[in-house]
């Protein structure tokens, strides 16, 4: 049978689509932008059908009705990164958080989380019958090939992104076609304080240099300030529509990497149409899975890789708590851990945290940076891991310090209203022979 009948013979509605998902299975979504989201509310909408099917997925972008307290019973969420949509149902014991660092994922998928069902949100094919996981391939792609049975959404809308980011439809189970545009994500607001975040980064950052940009207004923020710069490279988890700007202005050229020159590797796209427009039959956009992009040993073949990163909390040993509050479960560690041991491995390669010094927690501005982490958070990026802390009050060098500079280093970039009790703390500690 040639592809073009098999792709025929493979169509349904996704309301036929669902009844393939039994009761028991573990389902994967596609990641982050990449949702499918008219299939997973059509699978919401069929509900009754189902006992215990667990929904494992990261970043959630779609409405996760799934995770809805009426759902309780019919469908359990695995988050391996919590979001708006995931939070409540884990904190009320609807659903569980799994700790995982994001370049391990696929393995999940062929080990201890094996898939039985894949949904994902493909382009129409090519002619060779080719597919592109468009704005995510990440964990995505890896997901469908470790799927017994993989359901796609065809559409129309998404992306032509170029790398390893195909599906054959041979390797579809189950086609619904439904064009709609990919969910966009709002340019996020940045202030004076993420303004001066922005320009304390760019500082350590030089020209040739290859970055990671987390997600969000810090990681934009930076951007503002790299309009100087000369033959910037990217090689990051995710990029966002701050990246057209350099690459229009020609600040990305990716001519100076060592590794995959003259090209971006990401592994998800998260931003406006704009930026799906700027990544649609692009050559310079090579998406791979994430245990190529996000390996750290991959990540290290690049000579002066910088990353960015941002953070909860850190403690005066310089542990980076970026994913709790206390015990509460709020993010998930993502390709955090990946990029900072990433940067390691670069020859000539920086990682930084870069948050605000402080926080509003509910009407109080508390410091984020602590003589201790507040009971029961995490410690996302260890104290031998950690290399530059940045907030709007400067730049901290952490790596190759002793615990007794570290504190010093740290105290010197808190805000100002907490340094004089922070300092009571370290001289309570650190003992002056
Ligand atoms: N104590 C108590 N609460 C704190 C706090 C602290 N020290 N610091 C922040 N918070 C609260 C804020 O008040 C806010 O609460 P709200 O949601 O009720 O408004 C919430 O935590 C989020 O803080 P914010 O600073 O707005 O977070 P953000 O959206 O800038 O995200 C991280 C920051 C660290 C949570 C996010 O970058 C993350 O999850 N990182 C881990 C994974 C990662 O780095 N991946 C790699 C790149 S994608």
């Amino acid at each position: 049978m040639s592809w073009k009948e098999e792709y025929k013979a493979k169509v349904k509605t996704a309301e036929e689509a669902v009844k393939a998902i039994k009761s028991g299975n573990r389902v994967v979504l596609g990641h982050a932008v990449g949702e499918p989201v008219y299939i997973v509310q059509k699978m919401v909408e069929n509900y009754e059908a189902y006992k215990d099917v667990e929904v494992v997925n990261m970043v959630a972008m779609g409405p996760s009705g799934f995770a809805k307290p009426e759902m309780a019973g019919h469908f359990r969420v695995n988050s391996l990164f919590l979001g708006g949509g995931t939070r409540k149902c884990v904190e009320e014991g609807r659903g569980d958080f799994t700790p995982t660092f994001f370049y391990q994922v696929p393995g999940l998928w062929k080990t201890e989380l094996p898939v039985d069902v894949a949904i994902i949100n493909v382009t129409p094919p090519d002619e060779d019958g080719n597919c592109s996981f468009g704005v995510s391939c990440d964990y995505t792609k890896p997901a469908a090939e470790a799927a017994k049975l993989v359901i796609a959404q065809v559409n129309a809308k998404m992306p032509r992104t170029l790398g390893n980011s195909f599906i054959n439809v041979k390797d579809i189970d189950i086609i619904v076609e439904h064009d709609v545009p990919i969910v966009e994500l709002p340019l996020p607001k940045i202030g004076e304080i993420e303004e001066k975040i922005g320009a304390n980064c760019a500082s350590l950052i030089k020209d040739g240099d290859t970055l990671q940009l987390g997600i969000g207004a810090i990681p934009d923020a930076v951007l503002h300030f790299l309009k100087e710069k000369k033959d910037l490279g990217i090689h990051s988890e995710m990029i966002s529509d701050g990246i057209v700007d350099l690459y229009n202005a020609g600040v990305v050229t990716c001519a100076k990497k060592n590794f995959k020159t003259g090209k971006m590797v990401i592994g998800f796209l998260m931003g406006t149409q704009r930026l799906y427009d700027f990544a649609n039959n692009n050559p310079m956009v090579d998406m791979n899975p994430i245990d190529f992009v996000n390996d750290p040993r991959i990540i290290g073949q690049n000579d002066n890789l910088v990353s960015v990163n941002s953070a909860l909390q850190v403690d005066f040993m310089g542990q980076v708590c970026s994913e709790s509050i206390g015990l509460r479960q709020f993010s998930g560690i993502g390709g955090q851990v990946d990029f900072v041991r990433g940067a390691a491995f670069s020859k000539g390669g920086r990682s930084i945290l870069a948050f605000p010094a402080t926080a509003d927690v509910k009407g109080t501005v508390v410091s984020k940076i602590v003589p201790l982490l507040t009971e029961g958070s995490t410690v996302t990026t260890s104290r031998c891991d950690v290399d530059y802390v940045v907030t709007e009050f400067g730049v901290a060098k952490l790596k190759g310090k002793t615990l007794r500079e570290r504190a010093k280093a740290l105290i010197a970039v808190a805000a100002p209203q907490f340094r004089e009790e922070l300092e009571k703390e370290r001289k309570l500690r650190f003992k002056e022979a």
